[in-house]
């Protein structure tokens, strides 16, 4: 297994559509246990290959206690969601020490395949339902960030700007 390297705000290739995944071949199943070890060993919640920059529909995430249960969804597609939006603050691996309120849908029910290329339905609720929704975003090239005021992105964008000019010296 392999750390993979999380692209960070406002990279433009976080700005890909990602293509939907064919077939779970053997190279798919090592990117999704390297994405599930990245994840891990950035304590995050879930991470889209949008992020590791590679452009195919496949999100991990992990809500749990333990960091033991990752779930696994390719192509996910929202079968359902719940008529009730909530706003909470959410942050992202690629948006480093940046948290803001967003709205989402309360509840969704997710049609996706599982690592082992069965289709399987979820119906996620609470930090899970963000979270599917938050990372279902970024295969559509979105970051949470796109959400917010004009005001507040610039401001996150020079933020990041400034963090990556100071790492990369
Ligand atoms: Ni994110």
């Amino acid at each position: 297994m392999a750390l993979l390297n999380i692209l960070c705000y406002p990279d433009p290739r976080l700005y890909t559509i990602a293509r939907s995944v064919a077939e779970v071949t053997p190279e798919i199943i090592t990117l999704i246990d390297d994405m599930i070890e990245t994840m891990y060993d950035s304590n995050g919640i879930g991470l889209a290959a949008t992020q590791v920059d590679v452009h195919q529909r496949i999100i991990v995430i992990d809500v749990s206690d333990n960091r033991e249960s990752p779930i696994v969804l390719i192509n996910p597609e929202i079968v359902w969601a719940h008529p009730d939006r909530v706003k909470g603050d959410e942050g992202c691996l690629s948006v480093p020490n940046t948290y803001d309120s967003i709205e989402r849908a309360l509840e969704i029910k997710v049609a996706a395949m599982d690592k082992t290329g069965q289709t399987r339905e979820i119906h996620a609720k609470e930090l899970l339902a963000v979270c599917v929704q938050h990372e279902m975003d970024h295969l559509e090239g979105k970051v949470f960030v796109d959400y917010l005021s004009t005001l507040k992105r610039n401001r996150i964008k020079t933020k990041m700007l400034k963090l990556q000019r100071e790492q990369s010296r």
